[in-house]
């Protein structure tokens, strides 16, 4: 093995060192590096639909009867009213997230703590607890109906304060 032949042999690793990083180059030149803003593809279910073009049609009524129906064997709903297995749903609408002091929320549910409960953010929850908030106590499948979603949200905002007091007694009228 001459010099000569190892200066060649240098020069072909140099030479295929620069040629590797070029076509690198021109590649990421050409190509931009960014991810793609949507999904190619998704599924069925589990993308979050924007819930206000059903809130205009919503009906107070059947939410009612919806939430009497799934949400009041852990929910309580009236003011005052103590904590179920889940806490106090009354002002829940635009109240903070993991916002009653008095009750005991999962670490998932507390760490989404400074958010609101905006109507965008309850059918997201309500659309599946769990891809909410991992881990989250409650256990609801999820539902998957838009317009009942919107029902219930509706009738959310019709419920008092959960923190205020239990209302006074009626006054005794005396004739
Ligand atoms: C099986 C019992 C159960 C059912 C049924 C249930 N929940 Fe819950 N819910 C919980 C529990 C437990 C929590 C607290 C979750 C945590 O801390 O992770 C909760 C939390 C919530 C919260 C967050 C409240 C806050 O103060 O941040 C909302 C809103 C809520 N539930 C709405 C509903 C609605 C609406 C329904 C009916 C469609 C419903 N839940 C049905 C158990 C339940």
């Amino acid at each position: 093995m001459d010099s000569m032949f190892l200066n060649r042999l240098g020069v072909a690793f140099l030479l295929s060192g620069v040629g590797v990083w070029v076509c690198y180059a021109a590649g990421a030149a050409f190509v931009p590096h960014t991810a793609p803003a949507k999904p190619a593809f998704s599924l069925p279910g589990l993308e979050n639909k924007p819930i206000a073009p059903f809130m205009a049609h919503a009906d107070v009524e059947r939410g009612d009867a919806l939430v009497h129906q799934v949400c009041t064997s852990c929910h309580a709903v009236n003011d005052g009213a103590s904590d179920g297995v889940g806490p106090n749903l009354a002002g829940v609408a635009g109240r903070q997230i993991a916002g009653l002091s008095g009750y005991s929320y999962s670490q998932s549910l507390k760490g989404q703590h400074g958010h609101v409960w905006s109507d965008q953010a309850l059918s997201d929850w309500l659309t599946s607890p769990s891809r909410f908030a991992p881990g989250t106590r409650m256990s609801l499948v999820g539902l998957h109906d838009p317009a009942q979603r919107a029902d219930i949200i509706a009738y959310l905002h019709t419920l008092g304060d959960a923190d205020a007091p239990a209302p006074a007694p009626e006054p005794k009228v005396t004739p």
